[in-house]
């Protein structure tokens, strides 16, 4: 079912996301509802917080700019080792229609987390795989793309 996505200033969009105890059925539900939120708004990522719920489960699909990725769906998803320095890169954000801004992002992350059967995964990403995890990861912890940066620098489309 496709959720309404919660566009800033909403409140909750600052909010800091609960860890999930376990991964149930009505975590995968969430799961599947989050992609179809997703695709169906064109966007390469999404986290639990921007459809109004305060649970840590992020989904991520980059294939429309890296065609081999494939979708990726973590449950508690916590960045344990960064590589490399900081790169510049454009972000928008589906809460954030209309806004794009350079960020800076760690190069490289490994990423640690459960899987949607709650089988723990790790993750190394780099490019745009390694931004959007970042990206998503923020949104838990109530960060926008637009904290990252200043106001200046961040200008509508
Ligand atoms: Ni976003």
């Amino acid at each position: 079912m496709v959720k309404d996505i919660l566009v800033y200033p909403d409140p909750f969009l600052a909010r800091k996301a609960a860890p999930v105890a376990k991964v149930d059925d009505r975590v995968r539900d969430l799961v599947r509802d989050m992609f179809e939120t997703m695709y169906e708004s064109d966007g390469i990522g999404l986290a639990a917080t921007q459809v109004g719920v305060g649970k840590r489960v992020i989904v991520v699909d980059v294939s429309p700019v890296e065609e081999a990725a494939a979708p990726l769906a973590l449950v508690n998803p916590e960045i344990v080792g960064r590589e490399g320095g900081l790169v510049l890169g454009v972000e928008g954000c589906l809460s954030l229609p209309g806004v794009q801004g350079d960020v800076p992002r760690q190069e490289t992350v490994v990423v640690r987390g459960l899987d949607r059967h709650g089988e723990p995964v790790q993750i190394r990403a780099g490019g745009i795989l390694s931004r959007a995890l970042q990206h998503e990861i923020d949104h838990l912890d109530g960060v926008l793309f637009i904290d990252r940066i200043s106001s200046s620098v961040a200008s509508a489309k």
